[in-house]
Parts: C-alpha cells; sequence; structure tokens
C-alpha cells in the first residue's frame, strides 16, 4: 500500500486501512525512539517547516524531533515573533516561508480550515497540526498507537470522552479515527460543551451518546480520554471551575466506576487538578508519556510518508538491520 494523499489535512477522509497502513509504519520508528543514536538519513538534505501561528509544546517539538531524527533541517515560525504581528496575512506568510523552498509545510492555526486553505496554494505537503475545533490528525494517530499498544487492538472498544467536546479538535480526529475500527462513543461534560448535534460527527452508524453524569461516562469504559478544560471557557456564575470540578474531574474515586483496567488518555497540557486528579494523571492506568513518546514516531511515519513514500523497499527504521532483525520488527507490526 501506498498513502494516496499529498497532504495530512485530516483523518475522516482515511479509510480504516489507510489509518492501519500509518500506524504500522509508525512502529519500526518506535524503536528508534529506544536506540542511543537516534538520527537516521532518510530526509538528509529535505528541510520541514514548522509553522505554528497558535501557541504549542508538544507538537512543535515532536514535529521538529520527529523531522531531525530522520535526518531533516527544520524551518521554525513563531506566531508571536513574526510579521503576522505586523499585518502580513496568512497566505503571504506561507508563499514566502515557501519561497525559501522547503519540502514539507507542517501548520497550525486557531481557525478551522487553515491548513486546507494553505494546502490549495502550496504544491508541497502540508500536514494539519492543529485547526481551530476541526481536526488535529496527528495526536489522533498516536493516541491510537497508544491504545492499539496498550489494549492490543483498536476494535470495538468503548471509548469515552470527558470535558469541552465541542471545541475539541482532538476529540474530533479520535472519533474519526476510532470510529472506523468499531468503537463506541460516550461524550461526558456540561451540556453547553457537549451539544446532542456531536451524536452525528462519527463516521457512518458509529454510535456516539451524549451524557451528562460522569458516573454514567465512565460505566464500561475500555479507553478513557480526558481533555483539557480551558479556564476562558468557564462561564461564571452558570459554571465554575469549581462547579466543573465537582461534576466531572476525574479522580481515584470515580475511575473505581470504569474497567479495572480501562485506559487514561490526555492530549496535554494537562491542568492538574481541574480536569483530572494528579494521582489518576500518573497512575498506571495512565498513558500520557507513552502518547507523547508515539508522537515522535507517529510524526516520522508522516514525514516519511508524505515526503519520500513507502517505497515497498526495506523501512528507513530497519535499513541496515541484519535480514532477520527487519523480519522480526516487521512482524510485530501485524
Ligand atoms: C491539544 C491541541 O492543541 O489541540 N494539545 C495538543 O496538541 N497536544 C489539546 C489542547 O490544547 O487542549
Amino acid at each position: 500500500m501506498t498513502y494516496r494523499f499529498r497532504d495530512l489535512l485530516a483523518l475522516e477522509p482515511l479509510s480504516r486501512d489507510e489509518l492501519t497502513f500509518i500506524l504500522d509504519q509508525a512502529k519500526p520508528f518506535q524503536e528508534i525512539q529506544k536506540h542511543p543514536l537516534k538520527k537516521l538519513a532518510t530526509l538528509r538534505g529535505k528541510t520541514v517547516v514548522l509553522a505554528f501561528f497558535e501557541n504549542s509544546t508538544r507538537t512543535r517539538l515532536s514535529f521538529g524531533t520527529a523531522a531531525s531524527r530522520l535526518g531533516a533541517d527544520t524551518m521554525n515560525l513563531q506566531a508571536e515573533a513574526s510579521s503576522l504581528k505586523k499585518g502580513e496575512t496568512l497566505l503571504d506568510t506561507a508563499n514566502n516561508l515557501n519561497a525559501m523552498k522547503p519540502d514539507c509545510f507542517v501548520m497550525r492555526h486557531s481557525s478551522s480550515g487553515a491548513a486546507d486553505f494553505i494546502a490549495r496554494h502550496l504544491e508541497i505537503p502540508v500536514v494539519n497540526a492543529g485547526d481551530g475545533t476541526h481536526e488535529h490528525p496527528s495526536q489522533g494517530l498516536l493516541d491510537a498507537l497508544t491504545i492499539r499498544d496498550r489494549i492490543g487492538s483498536l476494535a470495538n472498544l468503548n471509548v469515552t470522552i470527558l470535558g469541552d467536546i465541542a471545541h475539541s479538535r482532538v476529540a474530533r480526529s479520535n472519533i474519526h479515527l476510532l470510529g472506523k475500527f468499531g468503537c463506541k462513543f460516550t461524550l461526558c461534560g456540561p451540556a453547553m460543551w457537549v451539544p446532542r448535534e456531536l451524536e452525528k460527527i462519527g463516521p457512518p452508524g458509529t454510535p456516539i451518546r451524549c451524557v451528562y453524569r460522569v458516573e454514567e461516562a465512565l460505566e464500561d469504559a475500555d479507553v478513557i480520554i480526558v481533555l483539557r478544560v480551558q479556564t476562558e471557557r468557564f462561564d461564571e456564575p452558570s459554571l465554575s471551575k469549581s462547579d466543573y470540578i465537582l461534576l466531572y474531574q476525574l479522580n481515584q474515586e470515580r475511575m473505581r466506576l470504569a474497567k479495572k483496567d480501562a485506559l487514561i488518555l490526555h492530549p496535554g497540557p494537562i491542568n492538574r487538578g481541574t480536569e483530572i486528579t494528579p494521582e489518576v494523571a500518573d497512575g498506571p492506568q495512565s498513558a500520557v508519556l507513552e502518547q507523547v513518546t508515539n508522537g515522535v514516531s507517529v510524526r516520522m511515519a508522516i514525514l516519511y510518508l508524505l515526503m519520500i513514500g513507502a517505497t515497498g523497499g526495506p523501512h528507513p527504521a530497519l535499513e541496515g538491520k541484519p535480514q532477520s532483525a527487519a523480519k522480526e520488527s516487521a512482524n510485530a507490526s501485524d
């Protein structure tokens, strides 16, 4: 199989086989993260733009690390320090960065559709690193890789998502990916953040229910995805931070209602003590740091597939290894 798109803008248009293919391509890169020397020469001589028009810690550093571990150079744009503040349009900025002849354009923007818009104007691959409330495809993929590693399969899981789902691009990418594997979703949070229209957002036929009691949402959950609660979205006095903590915070006592080994994910940044308690965030069921480690492998796979494409030859993480080691790693991705 090859990756059939020029860009990675969203997970919604990808089939179950295509999603599995990308996750499988990330697998050998996971081994690279364990090596003392992590740098490959796969993208040597290539340049990746990291254009973050909105703040980011994990995603920007993760794409930067992925690019450098593949041997590519990066060009970094940080919105705060750029000419956007002087009135330059998004398209002008993108065209100017593109005039420096990079080979791939990774971008984050606060407007939904911004990455699609830029992709229509550039001839190089564009990767959406989060656009408004639309999608965050690399996060959806790294979450899936983490779930697949911990649980063994993505098929038919009960996935509960807690928090401000209406504004979450992470929740949308999770639903578009995991929905294709037969997962069922329970979305839970205050009614203003969990409108009933969300029941229709997944792949056709995906069971999605909105519930407003966390106790009900946790029952039978295999995976619990906790979202960051943005304090500026509290609408005092109708919803205060302390109300949220009282009604929805994931704490140890509530965790007893979920399956014994339910897996906990959080895309970060975590507001400890608001949406999740430190005991739960750091507990044995939490995979938050594995998500971060897997993020680098998934982004290496994305950059590799978009910039070179799987050629049918050995995977770049297996090149130069003895045949038996290569075979073993290839089988590990089955
Ligand atoms: C998320 C994002 O920016 O969409 N974080 C991330 O990329 N890891 C979630 C968030 O900001 O709450």
